[in-house]
């Protein structure tokens, strides 16, 4: 599938359809992968938003992980932006985190194949023609 996104409330629509199927069950561990500024923390806040997580998701490209908390809903935000497959111990940590979490969003998956491959579902994003255009595609 491919989605055009032109504008933030196409976005919004993208993540409350993306939060239906996590908590309806379909894909609750998802990644978001794409060059950065495409978008992949934005989605997530958005994500967060629609799950009824008021607590801001702020980008943690510079700190591993965070947790946000709603009230019955606990959205794990991942960036594994800096994490390379040599640190083990670290990949280890985080590959158990996801294991036990509930909703998890991993920006990056692709740095660590074997954290991706605990991903149910893998959104592509991409910068389109214009400045904010972006292209969402996924299988
Ligand atoms: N249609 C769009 N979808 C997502 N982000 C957009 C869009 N148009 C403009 N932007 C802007 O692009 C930037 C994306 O940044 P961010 O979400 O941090 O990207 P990433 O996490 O992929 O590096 C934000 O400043 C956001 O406001
Ligand atoms: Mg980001």
């Amino acid at each position: 599938m491919k989605k055009i996104i032109t504008s933030l409330p196409q976005l919004k629509k993208l993540a409350a359809w993306i939060a239906a199927r996590m908590t309806t069950g379909k894909e609750k561990k998802i990644g978001l992968s794409g060059p950065l500024g495409a978008g992949k923390t934005t989605l997530v806040k958005l994500i967060a938003k629609r799950l009824g997580i008021n607590e801001l998701v702020s980008s943690p490209t510079f700190v591993l992980m965070h947790e946000y908390r709603g009230n019955k809903i606990t959205l794990t935000h991942i960036d594994l932006y800096r994490l390379s497959s040599a640190d083990r111990d670290t990949v280890r940590e985080i590959a158990e985190i996801i294991d036990n979490a509930q909703y998890v969003a991993v920006e990056w998956p692709e740095r660590i194949p074997a954290i991706a491959a605990k991903l149910e579902k893998i959104y592509h994003l991409r910068m389109g023609e214009s400045e904010n255009e972006r292209i969402v595609e996924y299988k």
